[in-house]
């Protein structure tokens, strides 16, 4: 009789055995929640294009913090809406800015929780881009020094570390060298090294009100169909002082992952953007698939490609269902 000798199926019979081959872990703590701040008190307002998000004034972020880390999640990412925009973004590197005085609240109130900012200026700037425009195009080296003071000024306010994600050439060495001066030698930096310019990224431009107005992001962030210039931006931000490297988005990238765990001995992590998160969420509320099953092997699989952790809005819910599983 033709029969298999050997039959991967054996290790597959029960939960048990499951579980005692199981290659990639999923814990709360390999995830951070991304958080919208907004002006104004009280605040608690779902945010349309991401449902089950919210937009939240700073009174609200301890009890949300409190909340996360009882569920085992241990950091979040903040991003900020401003009470105004202009050309020069100034918001973003001012010390009663928005996401400064959320850092010194959420850090005052919940010490233990980590407290990332996104480094950028899209959010703050009147048309949308993520660094200055001179002669109709964004300037690199002119905006190097915004960054730089944006940077400083989360970390004055308490951030635990800071996270650049315009894609700026050489804002790595720059956000460096201007903490080190300051004295936040201590403070690492989490580079969003290669962010493609991707579609994905619809819901939060919409959150966050920071889609450019004229234009689009493609002479700064990355060619979605290049690889080897994937590698070339995590060597270079890592020679600048990087000290973790984020690929972004994640699932659709998932071979740029597993390329920077591999060639690279740095911590990776990956951001399950936006799109990533309506797209499940949408298709569940369709029915057409189970959200709770699909989120979970959504990021487990970005674990299985070599991220070590995880920015994601699923955070809570996923961190939900790992507990009970
Ligand atoms: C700011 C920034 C963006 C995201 C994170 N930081 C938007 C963009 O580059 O346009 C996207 C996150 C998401 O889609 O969840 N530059």
């Amino acid at each position: 009789m033709n029969h298999p000798l050997y039959r991967p199926r054996r290790l597959r019979k029960s939960e048990a055995l499951r579980k005692l081959v199981r290659e990639t872990s999923l814990a709360p703590k390999d995830l951070i929640y991304p958080l919208f701040v907004v002006q104004g008190k009280g605040v608690r307002e779902e945010i349309s294009s991401l449902p089950g998000q919210f937009h939240l004034s700073v009174d609200q972020l301890p009890g949300v913090g409190r909340e996360i880390l009882g569920l085992g999640i241990q950091g979040v990412i903040l991003f900020g809406l401003p009470s105004r925009k202009d050309q020069r973004g100034s918001e973003a590197y001012d010390p009663e800015g928005i996401i400064q005085r959320a850092v010194r609240q959420l850090k005052q109130a919940v010490p233990e929780l980590l407290i990332i900012t996104d480094v950028c200026l899209c959010e703050y700037t009147d048309h949308g881009h993520c660094g200055l425009i001179s002669n109709g195009e964004v300037d690199n080296d002119a905006t190097l020094e915004l960054l730089a003071l944006s940077a400083v000024s989360h970390a004055r306010a308490g951030a635990d570390m800071v996270a650049p994600s315009d894609m700026m050439d050489g804002r790595v060495k720059a956000i460096r060298s201007a903490l080190d001066a300051e004295g936040f030698q201590q403070i690492p930096i989490l580079s969003y090294a290669a962010k493609y310019c991707s579609s994905f990224y619809g819901p939060f431009r919409e959150a966050a009100q920071s889609a450019p107005r004229f234009g689009d992001r493609r002479s700064y962030q990355m060619d979605p169909p290049n690889w080897r210039e994937a590698l070339r931006e995590v060597a270079l931000d890592i020679q600048e002082g990087a000290d973790i490297l984020m690929v972004k988005p994640a699932m659709p990238y998932l071979d740029i992952i597993a390329r920077v765990r591999q060639e690279f001995n740095h911590p990776v992590a990956a951001y399950q953007v936006s799109g990533e998160f309506a797209m499940i969420q949408a298709a569940a509320r369709l029915g057409w698939l189970d959200g709770q099953k699909a989120m979970l092997e959504a990021l487990v699989g970005i674990k299985r490609a070599g991220a070590d952790f995880i920015l994601s809005y699923a955070a809570p819910e996923a961190a939900k269902l790992l507990e009970g599983s």
